[in-house]
């Protein structure tokens, strides 16, 4: 019922890094030739772990967005906007949270984990418990049905279906529903009605799904049905009401194996990254410097590239005939450590090539960047202006 549309946040942590490009960027730029993308900066959840240290927001935030915009995800193509800059996004969670059981929210996993993980910092605050319900109102609130996360996040997506159906199920349902729906149906016409109640029976006696699947592509393709008539009918299907949130889908990204120059998954709590603007001498002596196979000690012991963290570089940016080069050589004691890295250096020099370029406008004039976002953000405050007219309405809140 609703169009396919993608939607990702990012906490403005810091300077992005190689690891964030290949992790998560990289897939951006794909999606946003394919989709209709919001990207957005989770400024609010920065607070959530951040709170007492509100100075670093500002900076990181315009650092990232021209991060994003370096690493090609283009403006013409998908929405950037930043989270407290539509405050509906704090309408949504705070109304969202009249009806979240405490409960769900202490069970999500991250909760404890994080708590213990962040000793440093007093984490029991009402932030913090309430932050995946924040999650949840980012994603709702533009009904998108697809969302690019890492597997960290897995478990406050499941949150988010969560409080969707339940929102829906206390909220969907209107007085005289069945009878309103009932109606609808007559509306589709002699043949497609009995088609509709044929494939709503096959679903809900039989489960079955591929049932579901035609019979909300039979209402997909209904063009003399009204809007609520057609969400009546999308409801009726699986026998709750009107379906006025989407349930959002876990677009996987598959989990970067972009390892830092020790070795260890680069980030920047292990201090083992390359920025992704970083200068090129930077770079090369960064890469110059990685620790090898420790049982190279002089360039005539044989080594092994399944030791060595540059190794782990080679999987990423080199071909075949590369990797072949430097298991033979590396065995046999025929090449050098810094043999066996310059090519690397060749490559990351290469990739961050492009991404100086699309970023030197964005560094030399900071307005270009502040007009992205105003646009991205108007264009966010009308959709999200939407949504919040259907769940004010449905909450009783529509009166004037
Ligand atoms: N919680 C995410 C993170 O820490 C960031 C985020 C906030 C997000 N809201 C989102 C991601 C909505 C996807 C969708 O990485
Ligand atoms: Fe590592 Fe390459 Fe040196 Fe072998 S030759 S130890 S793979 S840097």
């Amino acid at each position: 019922m609703f169009a396919d549309r993608v939607l990702s946040g990012m906490r403005p942590t810091g300077s992005l890094h190689l690891g964030h490009y290949h992790g998560v960027l990289k897939n951006w730029v794909e999606l946003q030739q394919q989709y209709e993308c919001l990207f957005f900066v989770a400024d609010w959840h920065a607070l959530t772990t951040h709170y007492d240290s509100p100075e670093i927001i500002e900076q990181n935030v315009w650092d990232m967005v021209i991060d994003w915009l370096a690493a090609g995800v283009d403006p013409s193509k998908a929405t950037l906007f930043i989270q407290s800059k539509v405050p509906a996004h704090a309408e949504l969670y705070m109304l969202l949270s009249m009806m979240t059981p405490l409960g769900w929210l202490e069970r999500v996993p991250t909760y404890k984990d994080q708590q213990e993980k962040l000793t440093e910092k007093d984490l029991s605050t009402h932030g913090f418990l309430g932050y995946p319900l924040l999650q949840s109102a980012d994603i709702l609130i533009y009904r998108a049905n697809l969302v690019p996360v890492g597997e960290d996040q897995a478990p406050h997506l499941e949150f988010t279906r969560e409080i969707c159906r339940r929102f829906n199920h206390i909220y969907g349902k209107e007085i005289g529903f069945e009878e309103k729906a009932e109606a609808a149906i007559k509306k589709l016409g002699s043949k497609r009605s009995r088609l509709y109640n044929e494939l709503r029976n096959r679903y809900q006696e039989q489960g079955d799904e591929s049932a579901l699947a035609e019979a909300q592509s039979l209402l997909n393709e209904q063009q003399n049905l009204n809007m609520g008539d057609q969400e009546r009918l999308f409801g009726y299907l699986d026998g709750g009401g009107k379906m006025i949130l989407c349930e959002p889908e876990t677009l996987l990204t598959e989990a970067s194996r972009m390892p830092g120059l020790d070795g260890q998954k680069m980030s920047k709590s292990y201090n083992n990254t390359i920025s992704l603007r970083e200068d090129p001498d930077s770079v090369t002596k960064k890469v110059r410097t990685m620790p090898t196979d420790p049982a190279r000690v002089r360039r005539s012991d044989p080594g092994d590239p399944a030791k060595c963290p540059v190794w782990q570089f080679h999987m990423i940016y080199s071909d075949d005939k590369t990797r072949e080069w430097v298991q033979n050589g590396c065995k046999n004691a025929e090449i050098g450590c810094l043999d066996c890295k310059s090519p690397l250096i060749k490559m990351i020099l290469a990739e961050q090539a492009p991404m100086h370029e699309r970023a030197r406008m964005y560094e030399e004039d900071p307005t270009l960047v502040r007009n992205i976002i105003a646009d991205g953000c108007e264009k966010a405050n009308q959709m999200a202006e939407e949504t919040m007219r259907d769940i004010r309405e449905a909450m009783g809140l529509s009166y004037s």
